[in-house]
C-alpha cells in the first residue's frame, strides 16, 4: 500500500548516525516496496555537504552499506536517489532558513520535519520553523532522548508545544514500531483464550528483558552523561510495560491505545526514596569476554570520565497498583555487555492451587509464556507433562510458535512501519506527551537518589547477566530470572 498522499521528509541531522544506520535505509526499503508515493521528496538538511551531489556522495558512501546488507536492488536504490533534495544549512543559525524555506515552497504534500538532532536543537529548530511560517499544517518528529529528566523534557514540551499542537508531534520510542510488539497487541487482544488468565488471580509475576551484547560503541560520551535508566528504562521498558499490563481499548485508535497505556504509568507504584535499595540496582560492566572475545570496562571507553558513577545495568522490580495486577511483581531489567542480545517477556502463572498428581505439580517457572522480541521472534508456553513410563511424573515441556515458518517473508523494520506511520499521520505507535512526563515522574525518585553523592553503581563483569544483586532481588520474590535457551 502506498502512502495517502504527497509528502515532503525534512530530515534534520541529514548525515548524522541515525540517518545514516536508520532513517535513510527506512525510507528506501519503504521505496523498494512500493509503498511511497511517487511523488514523495527526501530534503536532508545539513552543514557539513556542500551540495546536492556532495551529499549524494556521502549517501553513497555511507548509507549504501547498510541498506545492502539485505542485497540490494540497484534500480529501485537509482530511483531512490532520485527522490532525495539539499539544503545546506547552519540549525543554529534562524535566519537560514528561509533557505529551506525557498527550498520547500516549490514541493507539494505533506510537511515532515524529522528532527534527528540532539534534543538541544528541538525548541531551536521548531522556533525556526515558525519564524518562517513553516509549521503551519506540518508534522514534527522529535527523536529520544526528549529531555534529562521531567524539568527538561517539560521545558522541551512546553515549548514545542508553543508552535505545533499535540496531534503534529511524533515522539518516537522505535521500540512501538517494532513488529513483537504489534504482535503482544494481536496476541493479547486477539485471541479470547489468553486475557481472562492475564490478572493477578492467575499470574503470579512477570519479566520484561532488554539485554544487549553491545557495550557502549561510539556513544561513550553520551551516554555517560545518560545512562540506562534514561536510556532504556524511562522509555522502551515502560512503554513495554504498559502494553503487556494495559487494559483491552476500545479500537485501535491512537488515542483509545494511548490513553490505556497512560493509565498503567499513572497506576505505577510510587518509588519511595527509603525503599530504592531494595527495589532497584544498578551496574556497571568491567572487562570480561562476551563469544570469546576479551571486551574492555566501561570506565576505559572512549567518551567516559574518568571514575563514572553511570549505570550500564538496571533491574527494577515494579508494582502496578490497580485491580487487575494489584500484588503482582514486575521485574524489569537491562544492560549493555550482557551475555546475550535478547528482548523478552515472561509471565510467570500460578502453580494449581492443590496438585491432586503430586508434588511435582507445584513446580515453579512450569506454567510460563515466553514472548520472545528479539533476536528471533517468537512465543513459547510451557506447561507440566506426564513423562512416559509408569506412575505419574511431570516434567516441563513447551509449545512453540516460530513467527519465521509462519511468515518467511520477514518483518518490517521498526523505523519504516513508523516513518509510514508519520506520513500517513497515524499517531498510535508514538509517545504522547502525558505518557512521557508519566515515565519521568515515576523514574524521577531514582534518577536523584542515584545522583547523590557517594553511590555507586555495583560491578559486574562484561559476558554474566549483570550484578548478583539483581538475582538477590528476585531471590527475596522466591524466583528468579528467566534466561531462555536460543
Ligand atoms: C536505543 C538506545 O534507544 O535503543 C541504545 O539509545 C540501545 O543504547 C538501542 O542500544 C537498543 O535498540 P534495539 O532495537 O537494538 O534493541
Amino acid at each position: 500500500m502506498q502512502t495517502d498522499s504527497g509528502f515532503t521528509f525534512v530530515l534534520f541531522g541529514g548525515t548524522g548516525d541515525l540517518a545514516m544506520r536508520k532513517i535513510l535505509p527506512a525510507l528506501y526499503e519503504a521505496h523498494r516496496a512500493g509503498m511511497l508515493a511517487d511523488n514523495g521528496k527526501i530534503v536532508a538538511v545539513a552543514r557539513h555537504s556542500a551540495d546536492l551531489a556532495d551529499y549524494l556522495q556521502w549517501v553513497e558512501q555511507h548509507v549504501k552499506p547498510h541498506v545492502s546488507k539485505n542485497g540490494i536492488d540497484e534500480a529501485a536504490w537509482a530511483s531512490f536517489v532520485q527522490r532525495i533534495a539539499y539544503v545546506r544549512l547552519d540549525l543554529g543559525r534562524a535566519a537560514d532558513f528561509t533557505l529551506l524555506r525557498e527550498a520547500l515552497e516549490p514541493l507539494n504534500g505533506t510537511r515532515v520535519f524529522y528532527l534527528a538532532t540532539g534534543p538541544s536543537l528541538f525548541v531551536p529548530v521548531c522556533q525556526a520553523l515558525a519564524a518562517v511560517g513553516l509549521n503551519a499544517g506540518a508534522r514534527i518528529v522529535l527523536e529520544k532522548p526528549l529531555g534529562y529528566d521531567l524539568k527538561s523534557s517539560t521545558a522541551i514540551n512546553d515549548a514545542v508545544g508553543e508552535i505545533f499542537t499535540e496531534g503534529q508531534i511524533y515522539r518516537i520510542d522505535h521500540y512501538l514500531g517494532k513488529e513483537p510488539v504489534q504482535n503482544l497487541l494481536a496476541l493479547r487482544f486477539g485471541n479470547a483464550l489468553f486475557e481472562p488468565l492475564w490478572r493477578r488471580e492467575w499470574v503470579e509475576s512477570i519479566q520484561i528483558t532488554i539485554a544487549e551484547e553491545l557495550g557502549v560503541e561510539a556513544r561513550g560520551d553520551f551516554y555517560d552523561n545518560t545512562g540506562a535508566l534514561r536510556d532504556m528504562v524511562q522509555n522502551h521498558l515502560l512503554q513495554l510495560l504498559s502494553i503487556v499490563a494495559m487494559e483491552p481499548p476500545h479500537s485501535m485508535d491512537s488515542d483509545a491505545v494511548r490513553d490505556e497505556k497512560l493509565r498503567v504509568l499513572r497506576a505505577l507504584k510510587p518509588i519511595d526514596s527509603r525503599d530504592i535499595s531494595k527495589i532497584a540496582v544498578r551496574g556497571q560492566y568491567h572487562a570480561g569476554v562476551i563469544r570469546g572475545t576479551p571486551v574492555p570496562a566501561y570506565s576505559t571507553e572512549p567518551g567516559v570520565k574518568p571514575g563514572s558513577t553511570t549505570e550500564t545495568f538496571v533491574a527494577l522490580k515494579v508494582e502496578i497498583e490497580n485491580w487487575r495486577w494489584a500484588g503482582v511483581p514486575f521485574f524489569l531489567r537491562t544492560g549493555k555487555r550482557l551475555a546475550d542480545r535478547v528482548a523478552e517477556i515472561v509471565v510467570n502463572f500460578r502453580a494449581v492451587p492443590h496438585s491432586a498428581l503430586g508434588p511435582s505439580a507445584l513446580r515453579p517457572g512450569a506454567n510460563r509464556l515466553v514472548i520472545r522480541l528479539q533476536p528471533n521472534e517468537m512465543i513459547r508456553l510451557y506447561c507440566l507433562a506426564k513423562q512416559p513410563g509408569e506412575g505419574m511424573n511431570l516434567s516441563s515441556v513447551h509449545l512453540d510458535l516460530a513467527f519465521d515458518q509462519f511468515f518467511p517473508e520477514g518483518q518490517m523494520e521498526a523505523y519504516q512501519r513508523l516513518l509510514l506511520d508519520v506520513i500517513n499521520g497515524r499517531l498510535a505507535l508514538f509517545v504522547r506527551r502525558d505518557e512521557q512526563e508519566a515515565a519521568w515522574r515515576w523514574v524521577e525518585p531514582i534518577l536523584n537518589e542515584w545522583a547523590s553523592p557517594g553511590k555507586t553503581p555495583k560491578p559486574y563483569a562484561a559476558g554474566t547477566w549483570g550484578p548478583a544483586a539483581a538475582s538477590a532481588m528476585l531471590a527475596q520474590h522466591d524466583t528468579c530470572w528467566l534466561e531462555e535457551e536460543n
